[in-house]
């Protein structure tokens, strides 16, 4: 595969962008499309749509290099056609019941299935793209429920009889191949993932994944990327339901891990313990691992909330009482409304009075504002009469067009400024790194602080002379 592959991704939010880029890095040629036109022509313009550290400069790299191109939704047809690979990588919203909804993959399915049925537009469109070899292996990197792999194939072949497909299979196969990438590191964790894992039936379609994955399993592409010694990546070959469940179980079981923290923490604030040195305990066991162990006001984000509400959704589908997720579910709804206690506890009514809100994006170095908890705080604030001063380096401007009511500060002295309380929300480089000493000056008694993710020293905040309420510290 000298030339690399000849790739189509639909969908150009964070994975298919970060899917594309890092294909077109390591070797092949991508086009990446979306059904936002105005997304499309930002691309096009080098204007990334999102913020997502590397992504900007692997972007342009692979343009310039001419092996990423960006098209709008309606060259789905020629794309399809001319592809060896076709990933979906639309987004799949939770619907009313928690489920995931659907629509998004099942167009783009649809879509493809017409293509492969459609004729060559005309002889000049396939000289210039001429059909490659089939079936076109069609990969699915949506998060979508367990079983859907077969679904995605009737979808292809329902778009197929809508052309008229005549009765005849289109030349395709389904694989899952579900996506770890975290936002804030999505091009690390495209090129050095932990993992890649393949679900088909189909041997040929694993082998053609196999050969597209080969420099990133075999770390064998250029990188001034990160010096992470060379180590091969496992590729990791099932059916595709297990691929399915293996996406789901992993967030699932990140997400559970941490309310299992935050519910030690709990406990911990009741016996007198510090949370974050039983994590560091813990974490030394090799069983249980040192991440994902941080207590403080819990998960959120566009993936966690979505697919551990998807799996309870299929637990209720097949009458099967999801104890376990139920609860982890719970334990981090609790976690967001201790923010509010811990402020109640030490200013009694909240009316009146200013809260700075330190970090608005769900989680540091992303703008993504999608299950955030400082929006739900924010509210809850609101209507307890408080007035909420927010700050955070991207998200902003974004959160003030969401919640009109919060005020949205340039920076986090500004923010601190007559603030009879602030809380950590989101624990960035630069809120880490506060002069806690200048916060306490510019906030007004009782100047509490509450680190909603014990991101703070609590003797550096005291000596600062500011009145320090971590979560699970004792
Ligand atoms: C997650 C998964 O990690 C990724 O593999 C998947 O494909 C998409 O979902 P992401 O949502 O980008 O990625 O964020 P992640 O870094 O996993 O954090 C999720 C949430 O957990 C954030 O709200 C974060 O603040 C919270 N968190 C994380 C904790 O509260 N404590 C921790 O110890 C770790």
């Amino acid at each position: 595969m000298s030339g690399g592959f000849e790739v189509g991704v639909v969908g150009a939010g964070y994975v298919g962008l970060a899917t594309g880029a890092c294909l077109a890095h390591v070797g092949h040629r991508v086009t990446c499309l979306d059904r936002d036109e105005e997304r499309v022509a930002r691309l096009e313009g080098g204007r990334m749509p999102l913020y997502e550290p590397g992504l900007g400069g692997l972007v342009a790299r692979g343009v310039r290099g001419g092996r990423l191109a960006f098209a709008a939704s309606g060259d789905l047809p020629e794309v399809a056609r001319k592809s060896d690979v076709v990933f979906i990588a639309v987004d799949t919203p939770q619907g009313e019941d928690g489920s995931a909804d659907l629509s998004n993959v099942a167009e783009v399915a649809r879509g493809i299935g017409r293509a492969l049925a459609q004729a060559p537009l005309d002889k000049a469109a396939l000289d210039e793209a001429p059909l490659q070899a089939r079936p076109l292996v069609v990969v699915n990197k949506s998060t979508v429920p367990v079983g859907s792999g077969d679904y995605v194939s009737m979808l292809v072949r329902d778009g197929a009889d809508e052309v008229g497909g005549g009765g005849e299979e289109p030349g395709f196969l389904v694989v899952s191949n579900p996506e770890f990438l975290r936002e804030g590191s999505a091009v690390y964790d495209s090129l050095f993932p932990d993992r890649i894992v393949v679900g088909t039936e189909s041997r040929e379609a694993l082998e053609v994944l196999r050969a597209l994955y080969r420099p990133i399993i075999e770390q064998s592409f250029p990188t001034d990327l990160d010096p992470r010694p060379k180590v091969a990546v496992p590729f990791v070959t099932t059916d595709l339901a297990s691929a399915e469940m293996i996406k789901y179980a992993a967030n699932a079981f990140l997400a559970t891990k941490i309310s299992f923290m935050n519910e030690i923490s709990n406990l911990c604030e009741l016996v007198g313990a510090d949370v974050t040195e039983v994590a560091t305990g813990i974490g030394l066991d090799g069983r249980i691992g040192a991440r994902f162990l941080n207590a403080g006001i819990g998960w959120g984000g566009s993936c966690f909330p979505k697919d551990v509400s998807a799996l309870r959704a299929v637990a209720r589908e097949y009458d099967y009482e999801s104890v376990l997720l139920d609860a982890t579910v719970d334990v981090n709804e609790k976690q967001r409304k201790q923010v509010i206690s811990k402020l109640q506890r030490d200013l009694h009514t909240l009316k009146g009075k200013r809260v700075a809100l330190l970090g608005l994006a769900f989680k540091p170095n992303t703008d993504d504002l999608r299950g955030a908890p400082s929006l739900e705080i924010a509210r809850s604030l609101d209507s307890l009469g408080a007035r909420v001063v927010g700050y955070d380096p991207v998200a902003g401007k974004a959160a003030a067009r969401r919640l009109p009511t919060l005020r949205v500060a340039f920076d986090p002295y500004e923010a601190l400024g007559g603030a009879h309380a602030a809380v950590v929300v989101t624990e960035w480089g630069e809120i880490r790194s506060l002069d806690l000493g200048r916060a306490a000056d510019l906030m007004q008694e009782p100047k509490v602080l509450v680190d909603g993710r014990n991101a703070l020293d609590p003797e550096a905040a005291r000596a600062g002379g500011l009145l320090y309420r971590g979560f699970g510290r004792g």
